[in-house]
C-alpha cells in the first residue's frame, strides 16, 4: 500500500492532534509543516519531530511529497489555504468551521467537488463509537423516529476577560465567536445522528464579558495564560446564545452554547427523543450512552464491541470498561478520511459518518440563521443552504 504525504499549515492548539492521529494510522509520513514564518516552523517541526518546515503555506502546497493538506490556521485563513490546496489537486482535510463565512464555504464545498479530491471537514465528534451507536439506534427504528433534539455544548476557558484570541476578532474568527467555534459542533452532531436537517432557527445571543484584555499574545484555546501589559478590547460576538430549532420532519429542539461557564470545561451534551424511547450522549462521559424509555427501567450503555451495532464496532477499539477519549474519536474520523481518499474519494466510497465540505458549509447556513435570527430581534430564520447542483433548500 502507497504511504500518503500529510502536510500541515497552522501548527498550534489542535494541530498536534492531527499529527498524533494521522501518526497513529501507520501508513501516512508526517512530510512537513507550514507556520506563519520560517522560525515558528522550524520551532514546530523540531518539537513535533517533522523533518521539512515552511514559513509559506503556498511551499508546502507545492511539495510533491504532501498529498494530503491538513487545514488548522485560524478560521480567516482557511479559504485561502484550503482554496490553494484544491487547487494544486491536493486532498484538503480542515479543521471547523469550514471557512470564515457560509459564501466562502460553498465555493469551498463547490472547488473541492470539481477537483475530484478528499475534502474532509474534522467535526470529529462523530468519530465516538456511542455517537454511531446512536446514530444507528435512530436509522434502525429503534426510537421510533425523532420528535424532540435539544443539549448544549459549554465551556469556561473564556471566563476570564484576559483570556483573549483571534477568536473573539470577527476578521480572524468570523462573525460570531461561540456558534461558529463549538455550536458548530453541536449543530453538526444533532443533524448527523438525528438524520434530519435543521430548517429553521430562533436565537438569543448576548456577549456576557464585553470587554477583554489582550497582551499581544493569541490566547491558545483551553489555556489561562495571560501575561504582559494588557490593551482594552470592545468585544462584539456573542460568548453566550440560546437557540429554538424546527427540523425539516417538523421535530422541535432546542440548544445552549456558551464558553464563560464557570465549572464547564467541555460538556457537549446531545439528547433526542423518539416515541419509544430517548438517547442522551456526554462528551465528557462518552463511554456510556443513556437510553431512557417509558415503559421500562432506564438504562445505560457502556462502550463495548461485543454490545454496540456493527455500524458502530469499527469506531471501538478497546474491550469494555476500557475508556476510550477525545483522541480517539478524533483519529476514526481520520481513518475514515484516509480509507476515503485511497478509495478514490468519491460519493460512492466515502464512509457514511465522514463529514465533508459540504456539512461544513451546511452547518455555516445554520449558524448564519441564527446570527440573522438574533439581529431581527428574535425571529424565526430559515436556514438558506444551496445544495451542490443548484436549488435553495429553505
Ligand atoms: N475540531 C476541534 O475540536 C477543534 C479544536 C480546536 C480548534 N479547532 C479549529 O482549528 C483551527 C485552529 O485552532 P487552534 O485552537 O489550534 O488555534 P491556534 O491559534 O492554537 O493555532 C493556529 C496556528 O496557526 C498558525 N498560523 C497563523 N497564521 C498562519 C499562516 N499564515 N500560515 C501558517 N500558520 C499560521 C499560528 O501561528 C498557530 O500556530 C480553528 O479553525 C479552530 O476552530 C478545532
Amino acid at each position: 500500500m502507497r504511504t500518503l504525504g500529510m502536510g500541515l499549515v497552522g501548527p498550534g492548539f489542535v494541530a498536534a492532534h492531527h499529527i498524533d492521529a494521522v501518526r497513529r494510522l501507520g501508513d501516512v509520513e508526517v512530510v512537513a509543516i507550514a507556520g506563519s514564518t520560517e522560525q515558528s516552523a522550524a520551532r514546530k517541526a523540531q518539537e513535533y519531530k517533522v523533518d521539512r518546515s515552511y514559513g509559506d503555506f503556498k511551499a508546502l502546497i507545492a511539495d510533491p511529497d504532501v498529498h494530503v493538506i491538513h487545514n488548522t490556521t485560524p478560521n480567516h485563513l482557511h479559504f485561502p489555504v484550503t482554496m490553494a490546496a484544491l487547487a494544486a489537486g491536493k486532498h484538503v482535510i480542515s479543521d471547523k468551521p469550514l471557512a470564515l463565512n457560509s459564501e466562502e464555504g460553498r465555493q469551498l464545498r463547490d472547488a473541492a467537488i470539481a477537483a475530484n479530491v478528499g475534502h474532509v471537514v474534522t467535526f470529529n465528534y462523530r468519530g465516538n463509537p456511542l455517537v454511531q451507536q446512536a446514530r444507528s439506534m435512530v436509522v434502525n427504528g429503534e426510537t421510533d423516529g425523532v420528535a424532540f433534539v435539544h443539549g448544549h455544548y459549554l465551556q469556561d476557558w473564556m471566563t476570564d476577560p484576559n483570556v483573549y484570541s483571534w477568536r473573539s476578532d470577527p476578521s480572524k474568527g468570523g462573525t460570531s465567536s461561540a456558534l461558529g467555534d463549538i455550536g458548530s459542533h453541536w449543530c453538526d452532531l444533532a443533524e448527523h445522528v438525528s438524520g434530519l436537517k435543521i430548517d429553521s432557527v430562533l436565537a438569543d445571543l448576548s456577549t456576557v464579558v464585553p470587554v477583554r484584555f489582550y497582551s499581544g499574545a493569541s490566547a491558545q484555546a483551553f489555556s489561562q495564560e495571560h501575561a504582559g501589559n494588557r490593551t482594552a478590547i470592545n468585544v462584539q460576538s456573542e460568548d453566550l446564545a440560546s437557540v429554538l430549532l424546527r427540523f425539516n420532519n417538523g421535530a422541535k429542539g432546542a440548544f445552549s452554547v456558551g464558553q464563560i461557564l464557570p465549572g464547564h470545561k467541555n460538556d457537549l451534551q446531545l439528547e433526542l427523543s423518539g416515541r419509544k424511547c430517548s438517547l442522551m450522549w456526554r462528551q465528557e462521559v462518552q463511554n456510556e450512552l443513556w437510553i431512557g424509555r417509558h415503559d421500562q427501567p432506564n438504562s445505560m450503555m457502556a462502550k463495548d464491541p461485543s454490545l454496540v451495532s456493527p455500524d458502530a464496532r469499527r469506531y471501538v477499539h478497546l474491550p469494555g470498561g476500557h475508556q476510550e477519549s477525545w483522541a480517539d474519536a478524533f483519529r476514526n474520523v481520520i481513518r475514515d478520511a484516509y480509507d476515503w481518499i485511497r478509495d478514490g474519494a468519491t460519493a460512492e466510497t466515502k464512509p457514511a459518518p465522514l463529514p465533508t465540505f459540504d456539512d461544513g458549509y451546511r452547518v455555516s447556513c445554520v449558524i448564519e440563521a441564527m446570527l440573522r435570527s438574533h439581529a431581527a430581534g428574535g425571529v424565526w430564520e430559515k436556514v438558506r443552504y444551496i445544495p451542490a447542483h443548484g436549488g435553495v433548500i429553505d
